[in-house]
């Protein structure tokens, strides 16, 4: 068995481990960074997109934002429709914040080219565990050896299904869950988006949104039953669902395409309190999750780790443990304000399995108010750029 020592000890090589691993190593802190899966797997992984200008700045300012600059789109309005309605939120003007359309995939790509032959990171671990909140350890085994790192501190950045988290006493955790009725089908096109902004349409048949990931790559989402599998969703049955859902009277403007990639998603809230014990903290999906209506996971996870490499670099460089102390409180102001949006705005889109005609006109209303009041666009740009008071 090899036995290793680090300062850091990540498990997990999504947005949240990479980025915290980078950042770190800019503070002159070493880690090891451990995944399950191949470094092919988490490159292709497809998941979000929209990056908030406070993440954009964060990948820049840790050096990791060349090709971000060069390949994605600054936005700075998306078009709502409902109904008979097709309005425009130029949440930009409204907050003084922009977003950036860049594939998830793509800000992994950029982190771990820019960590590899540098610092430890070691893909396809096996049989990871997490041990001894006080005095962490981490065990895998890696092309057949067992390793042992023994760490200062470990970061479970693995994800929801991770096992950091189950890794701490369950006395010590207090989780909140909440599960929705519904699922969003994803599928990435082979075809240049029609449109320059997204769409958010809202449908008595449920929700839908038009998006992008390039000038040649557009990505869109339908609500669907959770029950669904994909091979309820031919391909003919996904466009003719588009067409419908996305029409509002005013022209298709929807370009069809080869579907390149598909999956579905579960759409659930979470919270754990605290976002860690000890020694041993979380960051990203394994402590929250939000469903993906706001886009806000990725942003989530870059701001905790932000966070949590200033608590370390505090405390390693100056004794300082304060910032690790106050790391979940810090957190969690923004996590439970983007909980709070994602919960409203998914309840503002999503056609509910058991809506009774009422609350769909409730929620006609609501949409109408937004999409006519300065004040309330005002404070909904501010939630959707992630600038909005917690
Ligand atoms: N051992 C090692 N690695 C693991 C383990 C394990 N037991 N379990 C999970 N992982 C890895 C996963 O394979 C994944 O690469 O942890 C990583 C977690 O990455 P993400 O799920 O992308 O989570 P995070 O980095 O917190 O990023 C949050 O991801 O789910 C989306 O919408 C979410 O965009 C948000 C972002
Ligand atoms: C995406 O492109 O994946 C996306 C964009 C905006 C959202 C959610 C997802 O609100």
């Amino acid at each position: 068995m090899a036995v290793w020592r680090t300062r850091v000890g990540i498990v997990g090589a999504g947005p949240a481990g990479l980025l915290l691993g980078r950042l770190l190593e800019l503070a002159g802190i070493d880690s090891v960074i451990v995944e399950h899966r191949s470094r092919d797997y988490v490159e292709k992984r497809v998941r979000a997109g929209l990056l908030e200008q406070g993440t954009v700045e964060l990948l820049r300012d840790a050096g990791v934002a060349d090709r971000l600059d060069r390949l994605a789109a600054v936005h700075t309005g998306f078009e709502l429709r409902f109904v008979d309605e097709a309005v425009r939120l130029p949440f930009a003007d409204l907050s003084g914040r922009a977003v950036w359309m860049y594939g998830q995939a793509e800000v992994v790509k950029d982190l771990i080219a820019a960590r590899l032959g540098k610092a430890p990171l070691h893909f396809e671990a096996r049989d990871v565990t997490v041990t001894d909140p006080e005095n962490p350890v981490l065990r895998f085994e890696l092309d057949g050896e067992r390793v042992e790192v023994r760490c200062d501190v470990v970061v479970g950045c693995d994800g929801y299904h991770g096992v950091t988290r189950p890794s701490l006493p369950t006395s010590t955790v207090r989780t909140y869950r909440h599960t929705y009725p519904f699922a969003w089908l994803g599928v990435l096109v082979d075809a240049p988006p029609a449109i320059k902004e997204l769409v958010y349409a809202c449908h008595e048949r449920g929700f839908s949104l038009y998006s992008m990931r390039s000038p040649e790559v557009s990505r869109l989402y339908l609500q669907v039953d959770p029950t669904d599998t994909l091979a309820d969703w031919p391909d003919d049955r996904v466009w003719e669902e588009l067409h419908t859902r996305l029409a509002t009277g005013l022209g298709h403007e929807l370009t069809e395409g080869p579907i390149i990639e598909r999956g579905i998603t579960a759409m659930r809230s979470f919270v754990s309190e605290p976002m860690g014990h000890h020694n041993v903290f979380l960051a990203g999906d394994a402590a929250h999750i939000v469903p993906p209506t706001a886009a806000k996971g990725l942003n989530l996870a870059m701001s905790d780790v932000r966070v949590l490499a200033e608590a370390l670099a505090d405390w390693f460089t100056k004794g300082d443990r304060s910032g690790l102390d106050g790391y979940t409180r810090t957190c969690l102001r923004r996590v439970w304000r983007a909980e709070e949006f994602s919960d409203w705005m998914t309840g503002l889109l999503h056609r509910f399995p058991d809506e009774q005609n009422m609350q769909f006109r409730f929620r006609e209303a609501r949409l109408r108010y937004l999409a006519g009041s300065q004040a309330a666009m005002t404070s909904f740009s501010e939630n959707y750029v992630g600038s909005a008071a917690a």
